[in-house]
């Protein structure tokens, strides 16, 4: 398995993973116009030309925030997320970022576990954040600590 940049080409296969796991899922025309920007960061982790997994992060001067990560049903609990997100914080540091933002749903106990393993600690919550169903978001944060972010 490898671990590269998200290309436009990718998107089919993007979708299709996007598509089972998130309601309301990202469109296809979303994730395009984040690609089309310099100040993002999308990766995907692939196996002989499929695509098993995705990451995204929006950059800001020395500020990052997670988009979304999302790896397919039928090969989560192998690595994959943890891997995608082992590469993205390695790129985070290589890009200047200080410190990373993510929401998270509050119910999303296995998303909330590897980000706790990445070493992301919950710095507050927002008040019914998401919608279909109304949920509250985790906020979590990871600061990069002797000029490298801690992954484990
Ligand atoms: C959250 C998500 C990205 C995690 O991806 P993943 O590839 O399953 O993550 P990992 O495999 O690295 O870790 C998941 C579990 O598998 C375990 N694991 C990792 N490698 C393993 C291996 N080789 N053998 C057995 N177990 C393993 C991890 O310890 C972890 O266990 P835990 O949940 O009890 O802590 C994935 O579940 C997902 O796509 N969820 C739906 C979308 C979503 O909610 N995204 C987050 C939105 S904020």
């Amino acid at each position: 398995m490898t671990v590269r940049e998200m290309t436009i080409d990718d998107l089919e296969q993007v979708m299709r993973i996007e598509e089972l796991l998130f309601r309301p899922p990202w469109t296809r025309e979303g994730f395009f116009s984040f690609l089309m920007q310099n100040n993002t960061l999308f990766l995907v982790a692939e196996e002989k030309g499929k695509i098993l997994g995705y990451c995204g992060l929006q950059m800001a001067a020395d500020e990052g925030d997670i988009l979304n990560i999302g790896v397919a049903p039928e090969r989560q609990n192998e690595g994959i997320g943890g891997f995608l997100m082992d590469s993205l914080l390695l790129l985070a540091d290589q890009f200047g970022i200080g410190q990373i933002y993510l929401e998270v749903r509050k119910s999303n106990t296995k998303a909330i576990r590897l980000y706790t393993r990445k070493k992301f600690e919950q710095i507050g919550l927002r008040k019914d954040y998401y919608t279909e169903p109304v949920e509250d978001a985790i906020l979590m944060a990871h600061y990069r600590e002797g000029g490298a972010f801690r992954q484990s």
